[in-house]
């Protein structure tokens, strides 16, 4: 089974740094491209079928994930951000999805399901809440000028 799947393994779309939208606060940038780079590197793990390297990056992922919205939600605490339970339920809904792939991989090992996950909805979804919801975070940030 393996062996059929590096077979007809052919990647998942890597994102691309033309993809990933600039926003009004450059932290909020620096942080995607760091995102963005770890998913890459979770999807050249996954097509090299390495395991244990495939398990450390969704760790990584986790704890960069969990980093990247506590920055958020404390800009959106400090800004009085109207928006913030709407926002904050998306990271949670994430976050949990996040959790239940890795325990998914963590009990069946499968480079498959990683796969589903990053061409299924990870990345697209990740580039749409940046190009959303985060633009315009980032603005009324800029805006109520709370972040120098
Ligand atoms: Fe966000």
């Amino acid at each position: 089974m393996a062996f059929l799947f590096i077979c007809i393994y052919t990647g998942a779309q890597m994102i691309t740094l033309e993809q990933i939208p600039i926003l009004a606060i450059p932290s909020m940038n620096d942080t995607h491209l760091e995102e963005s780079l770890i998913i890459n590197k979770l999807d050249v793990a996954v097509s090299n079928n390495e395991l244990e390297t495939i398990h450390e990056i969704l760790h990584e992922l986790l704890a960069h994930t969990n980093m990247h919205y506590a920055a958020e939600e404390k800009m959106m605490e400090e800004s009085n951000f109207p928006e913030y339970y709407k926002h904050k339920k998306e990271h949670d809904r994430h976050l949990v999805e996040l959790k239940s792939v890795i325990n998914y991989f963590e009990i069946n090992k499968e480079p498959r399901a990683i796969y589903a996950y990053i061409e299924g909805g990870l990345s697209a979804w990740t580039l749409h809440h940046a190009n959303t919801m985060d633009r315009e975070l980032a603005l009324f940030v800029k805006e109520s000028d709370t972040i120098k």
